[in-house]
């Protein structure tokens, strides 16, 4: 029944960051690399040349390994070598997976594009094009903001179903999400998901343009609000989820399912989960093509063999990739085909998603306010929020030139 902060996780599906690129707000978390001054031009065999994505600019991020791993600084990044598997308590029942067991890497508190800089960066791309997944050591800090998200989360989703029912916005996809109501390769997910995107004023230019996917967050009190805005600080937006019982289901899905096997739409996903266990990811595979943006890959190899089940280890995000990262490395680097079991207990999970710019286009290419809207009407097709945008005729503005230009500044006139 429920998910917590989306932007986030359940992994699941979600929640971005409309018309503002999402910078460098992941702090020390993810795989960013940067560098003090000026930072080089992106290589052009991964950066299309008319891709005006501000994460380019912002985070400098380096998705062309270099041609040779960088010499052996004097001092090794920090890497703690996997674990030994747990016995497979956690993993969901019903489902069969390998056991999987990840190094977990410990990000600086600074990065400078040291020599270890450099190698722990080749490290985490070497990482990602072998598991299609990484772990990474949450900082004290970031282990406090996690423990409160999952007090907030317990608080909001034990709320009544009404209550909940009332946190949905008409004009974001910010919100309550009930179970049953998410849709993945036209099957209901069973999750309850609370999802926060960016937090429009009523008499912003966006909203009042008609911007799809452009609006408030219905938040249910004041101290989820507060709670989340600490987290966002720390890592940008969020998202979450918590799953019921297997027992719960309403009858309109697939037995055991939480979430179905997709990708996620952006760039990274940064994912925390409780001890409870079932989130599934595929490793990338020469056999295994896909392009979300241009057809769904929404049920992807869901019953097959070859998925992976990512325990939980606590104390640590796990970051998987998105469809705008493996657009724009060509491949390099591709999305990760996730899914979520339903396990014996309830589990909360949370997640942020790295976005580009609503409004950010490659000329003849990908526009990703087009994607992004298209994925939430796809998962949503019964909410509100896709029926106002279809009715005023909405999904029609994403073709005019000032959504799809980064910074331009919003028509109101052409108000819907
Ligand atoms: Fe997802």
């Amino acid at each position: 029944m429920k998910i917590s902060v989306r932007t986030g996780l359940p992994l699941c599906r979600a929640a971005a960051l409309p018309s503002r690129a999402a910078a460098v707000r992941l702090m020390g978390t993810a795989a960013h690399v940067s560098s003090p001054g000026p930072s080089p031009p992106m290589t052009t065999t991964t950066m299309p040349p008319r891709f005006n994505v501000q994460v380019a600019q912002n985070t400098r991020l380096r998705v062309q390994p270099p041609s040779s791993p960088p010499r052996q600084p004097a001092t090794q990044p920090t890497t703690t070598k996997p674990s030994p598997p747990k016995p497979g308590p956690t993993m969901p029942p019903g489902f069969k997976a390998e056991y999987g067991s990840l190094p977990t890497f410990h990000i600086p508190p600074r990065i400078t594009g040291s020599p270890s800089d450099l190698l722990l960066a080749h490290q985490i791309i070497s990482a990602f094009r072998r598991d299609g997944i990484i772990q990474i050591g949450m900082t004290p800090h970031q282990r406090q903001l996690w423990a409160d998200a999952q007090a907030a989360s317990r608080r909001f989703f034990a709320k009544s179903p009404e209550e909940k029912a009332a946190c949905v916005d008409s004009q974001s996809y910010a919100g309550y999400i009930a179970s049953g109501e998410e849709v993945t390769d036209g099957i209901a997910d069973y999750s309850e998901i609370f999802t926060i995107t960016r937090d429009f004023d009523l008499d912003d230019k966006k909203v009042r343009a008609g911007w799809p996917c452009h609006g408030r967050v219905p938040w249910p009190d004041v101290e989820m609000r507060e709670v989340m805005g600490r987290y966002q600080g720390e890592l940008g937006e969020e998202g979450g989820g918590w799953f019921p019982p297997r027992n719960a289901t309403n009858g309109k899905g697939k037995e055991g399912r939480g979430i179905g096997s997709h990708t996620d739409y952006g760039l990274l996903v940064i994912s925390a989960q409780d001890d409870v266990g079932g989130l599934f990811i595929r490793r990338p595979s020469q056999e295994e093509k896909f392009a979300n943006w241009e057809k769904s890959a929404a049920g992807l190899k869901e019953d097959e063999d070859g998925w992976v089940f990512i325990p939980p280890v606590e104390g640590t995000h796990t970051v998987i990739l998105g469809d705008m990262m493996q657009y724009l490395t060509r491949n390099y680097l591709t999305a990760t085909p996730h899914k979520v079991g339903l396990n014996t207990r309830e589990r909360f999970a949370f997640a942020y998603f790295h976005e580009p710019s609503f409004q950010a286009e490659e000329d003849e290419g990908v526009h990703y306010g087009t994607h992004f809207t298209n994925m939430f009407i796809r998962n949503y097709p019964e909410r509100i929020t896709t029926k106002r945008l279809i009715e005023e005729g909405r999904y029609k503005l994403l073709e005019r030139p000032e959504l799809r230009t980064i910074g331009a500044v919003p028509r109101v006139e052409a108000s819907v």
